[in-house]
């Protein structure tokens, strides 16, 4: 058995992902020696891929769709913001046997928008469109960055009133369907639905951008998504797809399993 430490990303789909590209520049700009691969896991496989991966000297694993949640239950330890996100993006076994669970999605998501983007978080008035899984992975974060109102706007709203009423003890936070959005205009605009993923545009009205508006879609593609063409169209100053956010999380889980965070800027800039 080879002695080089081994990673992975596992998820279904995941032949095109990027991770094992970004990892390996990391540790290549780290002086870092490891083995980074994609593993594709059948549903109902999760828990028994990751042991067996254990079992063949993992030391860590990036998890992806649609596999987070398991494998949040799967960690015997959590963060305070894994646990409140309800799922799991990165995994470290621990010498003790037991697994660590994180979510890096979110600190990934305001590095790259406060930072690379230069957009101040702070006290800006951010709109964030859907309520599933990948909105629930970045709240807490965006919260932290002390906003002055987070609004979750979602096609069916009682999903976005239940994730406001999870995180409203964490910084001002409301919600409603797509059709209800009431301030007009919006400092930070950020699509976290499946639409960009279907080519499609959820339902919004076209007056939400602020002066200077960044529009954000955690989703990315070889193309602008659909979400991106229709901002540029429709007044945000702004437009930025989420591949920074990609290269983002994967510095944060790059830190919590080799205890340094790579420089970033040059990854980004080759994968774009
Ligand atoms: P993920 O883990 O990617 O967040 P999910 O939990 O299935 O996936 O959530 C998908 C999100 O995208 C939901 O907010 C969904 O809206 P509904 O709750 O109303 O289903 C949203 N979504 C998917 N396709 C959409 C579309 N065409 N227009 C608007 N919202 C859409």
């Amino acid at each position: 058995m080879s002695e080089t430490p081994k990673y992975a990303v596992m998820g279904n789909p995941v032949n095109h992902s990027k991770s094992p590209l970004i990892h390996s520049l990391f540790a290549k700009q780290c002086g870092i020696t490891l083995e980074y691969r994609a593993i594709h896991v059948d549903e109902g496989r999760f828990e028994s891929a990751v042991r067996q991966f254990r079992a063949i000297g993992g030391k860590g694993l990036n998890i992806t769709v649609p596999f987070k949640m398991e494998a949040w239950q799967l960690a015997d330890r959590r963060s305070a913001r894994a646990e409140l996100a309800g799922a799991v993006n990165t995994l470290k076994f621990l010498d003790s046997g037991k697994i660590y669970g994180e979510n890096t999605d979110g600190p990934g998501m305001v590095q790259d928008i406060a930072v690379n983007l230069g957009k101040s978080v702070k006290e800006a008035s951010v709109l964030v469109i859907g309520a599933g899984g990948a909105v629930r992975g970045v709240l807490g974060p965006l919260l932290e960055a002390e906003p002055a109102i987070v609004h979750i706007a979602n096609r069916t709203a009682a999903k976005a009133h239940e994730l406001a009423a999870v995180f409203s003890g964490f910084g001002p936070c409301t919600a409603s369907g797509l059709d209800e959005i009431r301030s007009a205009s919006y400092d930070i605009v950020i699509n976290g639905t499946a639409a960009s993923l279907q080519g499609e545009v959820p339902d919004l009205p076209a007056s939400i951008f602020a002066e200077d508006a960044l529009a954000y879609d955690m989703m990315y593609g070889s193309e602008p998504t659909a979400f991106l063409v229709w901002a540029d169209e429709n007044g945000a100053a702004n437009c930025s797809d989420g591949i920074g956010m990609l290269v983002e999380q994967a510095a944060e889980s790059f830190q919590i399993w080799h205890g340094v965070r790579p420089q970033t800027a040059a990854v980004i800039q080759q994968l774009r």
